[in-house]
């Protein structure tokens, strides 16, 4: 990647190589064993992206991570000018065929404005990827992408290549590899300390701004563990178990609204305007 720092261990070709494979793993209602044979077509690259994950994301980094990030002490910017600031992530993807991280963004609330969906939807669509900005704070893809889970609990089998957590260090400590953890039963998934990456982040961002619906797709939209194999209910409360038939709605569009044709930016940003003034201030703290 073009970045002015130098991040170790890159082995995506670009942050679309994980939302690619996942797109693909959930095609269509595949029964255990179908998810088993796809995920062993995963090309080295992906399978080295989820091993660093699993490998890395201990109680400790989320936390660390959490204090550095949750905390939005790198500055006030415009909601173009953090799609503007995305779109300076430049990697070895084909800019002739292939869409920058604002038609992305732009595929995604379109999609939504021609289904009908309400006008809070549609800005969540749009806002929903705004955190891979933490590439270019330095983060390296396994911190920033990848399918999410709780940590500082046992992990769920039914977190994409678990054979891969047997190099955790929360592994060897005990009162991480219950059932419950560090948690209550039933405690909310907002009181859960979740793998770090860009949902947390743009959900945090955002929190003031938005209803309960557009935060849950924010934060959870890849909690695939949860949203789409049912994991982690003993975690969850009512208003988790209420939420879900949203992320699950945002789900549709998140994986299936990528195309090869360009919106048109200019001639959708008036209508953009309008939606960041109906609901957010002129500029918010990231
Ligand atoms: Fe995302
Ligand atoms: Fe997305």
């Amino acid at each position: 990647m073009s970045q002015s720092v130098v991040v170790p261990n890159q082995p995506l070709k670009d942050l679309d190589q994980w939302d690619d494979f996942v797109e693909g793993r959930y095609k269509e209602g595949k029964s255990e064993e179908e998810f088993r044979v796809y995920d062993a077509t995963a090309t080295p690259g992906v399978a080295e992206f989820y091993r660093l994950n699993h490998e890395n994301m201990t109680v400790d980094y989320v936390l660390a991570k959490e204090e550095e990030y949750f905390t939005l002490r790198k500055g006030q910017k415009t909601i173009w000018e953090a799609a503007d600031f995305l779109n300076t992530l430049v990697d070895d993807s084909d800019p002739d065929t292939d869409l920058t991280q604002i038609e992305h963004l732009l595929q995604t609330s379109e999609a939504m404005r021609r289904d009908g969906q309400p006008r809070w939807m549609i800005l969540t669509g749009f806002l929903h990827d705004l955190g891979k900005c933490l590439c270019l704070y330095g983060e390296p893809q396994w911190g920033v992408v990848g399918d999410t889970f709780p940590v500082g609990c046992a992990w769920s089998n039914d977190i994409v290549f678990p054979k891969y957590f047997a190099k955790n260090p929360d592994r060897s400590v005990a009162a991480y590899q219950t059932k419950y953890g560090i948690y209550e039963p039933n405690c909310g998934l907002d009181k859960l300390h979740m793998s770090f990456g860009h949902d947390g982040y743009i959900a945090k961002v955002m929190e003031p701004y938005v209803r309960d619906e557009s935060r849950y797709m924010l934060r959870y939209h890849s909690f695939y563990p949860w949203h789409k194999h049912g994991a982690y209910d003993h975690l969850c409360n009512d208003q988790d178990r209420s939420m879900l038939e949203w992320v699950l709605k945002f789900n549709q569009y998140d994986l299936y609204s990528k195309g090869h044709t360009k919106p048109d930016l200019a001639q959708l940003k008036p209508y953009y305007d309008d939606l960041f003034a109906e609901f957010l201030p002129p500029t918010v703290a990231w």
